[in-house]
């Protein structure tokens, strides 16, 4: 009986691993298939938006684009002014723009640099190098956590404390909240905050920051990868703003329209070692002059209208908020960027959006960056293009774009 009892019990258990493993596998494979399936559409839906966004006649974001070839030609134009390249950072052209920016930025020296993901952990190698210690407090969102891979830590060395909330601006009470700032080599600092919308500190809370930082010998590093953004909020200049920092990133292609590129700045010696880690890094090119020359160009398109931008954003996001299904982050931007949250599914936004370029010539929105409790997370920089129309052009257009999608309450 004993016997009889443990063979059924074994040959039980047998058929039901047998079955459950057969099930999971059909399912495994049912389910890869139709995620491979809804990849395929979703890629065909963000096609479809590309080929309508870039037909569009009027678009919201940034400025008004060229093609390759246009960018090209006009670098080609500037270079005719030049008799050579530069040979690994030596020559006219980029040791003028260098000194150019580092003026504009109020530092002693600026070295150019093909990215701000080369440009960030190398300025803070040098901090931590000349304090002896390894620690960067950064905020949860900074683009070294979020968007780089751990290169700071994994390739340069470093050791990240994070410091703040994700969905609020870094504060001075966060900073006298850490436990041991004796560990910490720099305090790294983005203005505006790309991931909350482009949220800036006030300009009193930003000062005592600083203050906690020099009380502690930690060196201050400025993310400004979007720093054209803030002379209207601060009502500062940039040499004003960049004094509070020891070492400085700026981006040479998000809000100028370059083609890729950073610039570092800071003291003297401090762009002297910067010089040696980007050659021991790979960074210094033997000639970057198309970047330099796009750059340059940008940088006298675009700079002088961020301030005119900055004010438009605060009247053109409470604007957009105001439709059903819509609000913004901030409610009042601070800079000449904020996000949308759209209560709509991914693909159908997508399709909409796109829809509404093919048939009105009106882009309204970029692709969603993220999704969050149920709606679509849409990044909004604005430049040139949106100040082409009146703010109640771009919340017309879009109040008609998610007209389809979003039923009013
Ligand atoms: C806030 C911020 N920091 C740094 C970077 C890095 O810039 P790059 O693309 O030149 O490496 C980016 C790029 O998007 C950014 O948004």
């Amino acid at each position: 009986m004993a016997d009889r009892d443990l063979l059924c019990r074994f040959w039980r258990h047998f058929l039901y691993y047998f079955n459950f493993n057969e099930l999971f596998k059909l399912n495994k494979s049912s389910t890869n298939k139709l995620s491979k399936k809804l990849a395929n559409t979703m890629n065909q839906v963000k096609q479809n938006y590309q080929r309508a966004a870039s037909a569009a006649k009027h678009s919201i974001l940034r400025h008004p684009t060229r093609t390759m070839a246009e960018i090209l030609r006009s670098c080609a134009e500037r270079a005719e002014a030049y008799a050579s390249p530069d040979v690994y950072g030596s020559g006219e052209l980029i040791e003028q723009f260098e000194a150019r920016i580092a003026k504009l930025l109020g530092k002693p020296a600026a070295v150019f640099l093909p990215s701000g993901t080369l440009a960030q952990p190398l300025a803070l190698r040098i901090h931590a190098e000349q304090r002896g210690r390894k620690g960067i407090a950064l905020h949860p969102t900074s683009h070294l956590v979020l968007h780089e891979q751990d290169g700071y830590q994994q390739l340069w060395g470093l050791q990240g404390q994070q410091v703040g909330q994700a969905d609020s601006v870094l504060t001075a009470d966060d900073l006298a909240a850490v436990n041991d700032p004796s560990q910490l080599a720099a305090l790294l600092l983005e203005l505006p905050m790309r991931e909350i919308g482009g949220q800036l500190p006030s300009w009193d809370d930003l000062q005592a920051q600083v203050q906690w930082a020099r009380k502690n010998n930690i060196a201050v590093h400025l993310d400004g990868a979007r720093l054209w953004q803030c002379e209207h909020y601060y009502q500062r200049s940039f040499a004003e703003v960049c004094a509070l920092f020891d070492s400085v990133y700026v981006s040479l292609y998000k809000d100028l329209g370059g083609i890729a590129s950073a610039i570092l700045a800071g003291s003297t010696e401090f762009v002297a070692q910067a010089r040696v880690w980007s050659r021991r890094a790979g960074g210094n090119l033997i000639s970057m002059y198309p970047y330099v020359l796009a750059a340059e160009q940008g940088l006298e398109e675009n700079l002088s209208v961020m301030p005119k931008v900055a004010a438009f954003a605060q009247k053109l996001a409470p604007l957009l908020a105001s439709i059903p299904g819509v609000k913004a982050n901030p409610q009042q931007p601070q800079a000449a960027m904020f996000h949308l949250h759209i209560e709509a599914k991914e693909a159908e936004l997508i399709e909409a959006v796109a829809r509404h370029a093919e048939q009105e010539s009106v882009l309204v929105l970029p692709l969603p960056r993220a999704q969050q409790n149920g709606c679509c997370i849409c990044e909004i920089p604005l430049g040139r293009n949106a100040l082409q129309q009146p703010a109640q052009f771009w919340y017309e257009h879009l109040r008609a774009c998610l007209a389809t999608i979003i039923k009013a309450n």
